[in-house]
């Protein structure tokens, strides 16, 4: 989804580039094996997009990353056990927060959120993404994650998060969509259509972009709006080009709306 990862990273504070480009901590901790904890090893970080964006340890952690010494590095570093700690399983999203800002904020609005702070019931970002977010959940993967809680006799509806399953999988649906339209709208530059098909997918990059946000919120309906308008955009895109209206699920085979469809 190339263009939702830049508008994700547009949204984006400036808090973002706040590493140091020589964190001390991963010089130490690559040289320590038995450091996992209850989180994760080295490895798991080493393989991490974070690691790849230069998101080093202090970032989520704290300390002082200049310090060689562990005692003086360790200054202001807590276990994830003591409330204090940026990594307290209730202080994740605020951590996780000051780069993700956008999912962050539409998270604040979620029932997930106010059960992870009333109860300590919902999930927060590490429960989806783990602690290293090694990987954005696919449709079949969020299934297993969400069925933690979302599960007969569970603290939550089953019917949830396979509904959420289903808004994802158009999630998926219309960015592929988007490519295709872009690529045949880039193919036909010039041609009679071609300047309006291009606001039109403008129009459909900015409605995708918001559905990826939206989803944070856990208001599927929010969500699954947004991509109905995308996927009607894309679609007079497509005609604007000269091609003939798509029958029902016509370009790419695209699930019907989550509530009608079973
Ligand atoms: C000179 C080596 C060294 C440096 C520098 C260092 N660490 Fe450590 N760190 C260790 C060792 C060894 C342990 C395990 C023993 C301990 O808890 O002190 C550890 C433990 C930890 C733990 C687990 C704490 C717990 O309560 O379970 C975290 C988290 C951590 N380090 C993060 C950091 C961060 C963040 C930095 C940089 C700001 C850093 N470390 C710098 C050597 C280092
Ligand atoms: C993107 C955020 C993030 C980064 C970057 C990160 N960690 Fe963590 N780490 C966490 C979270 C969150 C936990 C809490 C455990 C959990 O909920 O899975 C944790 C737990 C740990 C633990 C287990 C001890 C505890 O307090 O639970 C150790 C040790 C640790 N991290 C070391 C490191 C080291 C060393 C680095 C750099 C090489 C690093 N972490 C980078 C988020 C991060
Ligand atoms: C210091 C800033 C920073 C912090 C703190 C941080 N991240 Fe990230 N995160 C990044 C950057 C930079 C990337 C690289 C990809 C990008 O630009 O989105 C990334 C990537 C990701 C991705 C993969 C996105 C994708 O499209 O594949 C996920 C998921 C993620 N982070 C979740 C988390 C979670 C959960 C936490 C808290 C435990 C966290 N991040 C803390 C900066 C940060
Ligand atoms: C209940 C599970 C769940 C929780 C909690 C959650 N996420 Fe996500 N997140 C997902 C799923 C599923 C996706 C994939 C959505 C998509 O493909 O558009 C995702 C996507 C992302 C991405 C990739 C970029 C994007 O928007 O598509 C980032 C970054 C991210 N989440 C960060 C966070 C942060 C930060 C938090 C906590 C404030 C968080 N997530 C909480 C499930 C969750
Ligand atoms: C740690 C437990 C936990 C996990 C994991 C979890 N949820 Fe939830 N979820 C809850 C709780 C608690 C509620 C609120 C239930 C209620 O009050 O009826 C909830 C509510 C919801 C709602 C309804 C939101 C609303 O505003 O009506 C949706 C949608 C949802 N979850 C989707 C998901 C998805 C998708 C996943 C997996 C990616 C997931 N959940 C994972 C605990 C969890």
């Amino acid at each position: 989804m190339p263009m939702v990862a830049l508008a994700v990273a547009l949204a984006a504070p400036p808090a973002r580039g706040q590493h140091s480009p020589r964190s001390e901590c991963v010089t130490c901790h690559a040289r320590q094996s038995g450091t996992s904890g209850a989180g994760h090893g080295f490895a798991a970080w080493q393989a991490s997009p974070h690691a790849v964006a230069g998101v080093t340890c202090e970032a989520c952690h704290g300390g002082n990353p200049t310090a060689t010494d562990a005692a003086a590095a360790h200054q202001g570093v807590l276990s994830s056990s003591q409330s204090s700690s940026p990594v307290f399983f209730t202080r994740i999203p605020n951590t996780c927060g000051r780069c993700h800002a956008a999912e962050a904020a539409y998270f604040r609005t979620s029932l997930h959120y106010a059960r992870l702070e009333s109860d300590g019931r919902g999930p927060n970002c590490v429960t989806c993404h783990g602690s290293m977010a090694t990987s954005v959940l696919t449709p079949e993967r969020l299934l297993t994650t969400c069925s933690a809680c979302h599960i007969e006799g569970g603290v939550a509806a089953p019917e949830k998060a396979r509904e959420a399953s289903r808004v994802l999988a158009l999630v998926r649906a219309e960015n592929i969509l988007y490519d295709i339209v872009s690529t045949d709208a880039v193919a036909r530059r010039g041609s009679r259509g071609g300047a309006r098909a291009a606001i039109l997918l403008g129009d459909a990059e900015r409605h995708l972009s918001a559905a990826a946000e939206v989803w944070h919120s856990f208001r599927l309906d929010s969500a699954a709006a947004r991509l109905a308008e995308a996927r009607q955009t894309i679609v007079e895109a497509w005609q604007a080009l000269g091609h003939s209206a798509p029958r029902e699920s016509g370009i790419g085979s695209v699930p019907r709306h989550p509530g009608k469809n079973r």
